[in-house]
């Protein structure tokens, strides 16, 4: 496994494997890695020639700078993690690699408008400008490639797209699912700073969603009263401040006026547990199973009945 600082030798590696027919998988990650990102490596493993991941934790899309100084960097276990799961390379730029201009401002970006514009948009201005800016640099290093992202990111995955889309940049975005620890959290870098209580009350958002779902599928049409029951469940749990809870269209991200269950819809939550940022997503109805325990048996039941 090659480990490589400078982007123009990732690029250069990467345009090397390109001449010999070499398919390229690409996994863009901010490190911590965990068994999310442990099944997207796997997924561009089974598709891929070259698999090749990105170690960077990008300071332009923390809204807060106190998050980005906590992001956990175990670089020692990822790059572990990576080699067991026979990742060829591994691509950990610095800060001034990405920007040279750092730490000043970078002079130049990019932006995706709306699609970004609300939920996590609205609640972590800037986010998505860090996220499609750095992402559009790890692509116009790497080349041509299939990309893996995670639907647990739902609304980073459908900026990505958009961007890749509007900017014509020759690579597949792969979408792979959101894995769960076995009580149904969404894996993430930031559970390990839960602490117990937290840990135990950071389920509260698998339940809402779970609510809604079950709204859902019980035929409700108002994507509003959907909403009101998903921020109910969240209320009983006092360690957890919501910041959103909603169904939209899955595609535009948009409230739809009504819930017609022929047209694809998301489930979004996201909320503070303590000062860790926590958000989770489902599909509308119910396709994956991703509420685990008594809530999918629930949810499963209310399906049949
Ligand atoms: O999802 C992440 O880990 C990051 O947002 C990404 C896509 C690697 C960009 O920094």
């Amino acid at each position: 496994m090659k480990v490589i600082e400078s982007p123009s030798e990732f690029a250069a590696e990467l345009d090397n494997s390109r001449v010999s027919g070499a398919r390229i998988g690409l996994v863009p990650t901010m490190g911590a890695l965990h068994d999310g990102h442990r099944s997207l490596i796997a997924r561009a493993r089974s598709e891929c020639d070259v698999v090749a991941v990105t170690i960077f934790v990008n300071p332009t899309q923390f809204d807060d700078p106190s998050d980005h100084e906590r992001y956990a960097r175990p670089i020692r276990e990822d790059l572990a993690l990576c080699d067991n799961e026979r990742v060829d390379v591994v691509f950990t730029p610095s800060e001034r690699g990405m920007y040279p201009n750092w730490p000043s401002e970078p002079s130049a970006g990019m932006w995706v408008k709306g699609l970004a514009d609300d939920w996590e948009g609205h609640w972590r201005p800037g986010h998505f400008g860090g996220v499609a800016t750095v992402v559009a640099k790890l692509f116009a290093t790497s080349g041509r490639c299939r990309a893996y992202f995670g639907e647990k990111d739902f609304q980073q995955l459908a900026v990505v797209r958009e961007m890749v889309a509007e900017m014509l940049f020759p690579v597949d975005v792969v979408a792979c699912p959101t894995v769960r620890e076995p009580d149904g959290l969404a894996m993430s870098s930031r559970n390990s700073r839960l602490s117990p209580s937290e840990r135990e009350a950071a389920r509260v958002l698998n339940r809402a969603l779970a609510a809604g779902v079950r709204a859902i599928r019980d035929g409700c049409t108002n994507p509003f009263e959907v909403s009101s029951i998903m921020s109910d469940t969240v209320r009983d749990e006092a360690l957890v401040d919501l910041e959103y809870a909603c169904v939209v269209d899955a595609r535009s991200l948009s409230v739809p006026h009504e819930l017609d269950r022929t047209s694809p819809l998301r489930l979004l939550i996201a909320a503070r547990v303590g000062d860790v940022r926590l958000i989770d997503n489902c599909d509308g109805m119910f396709d994956e199973e991703i509420v685990l325990n008594d809530e999918r048996t629930k949810v499963a039941r209310c399906a049949a009945g």
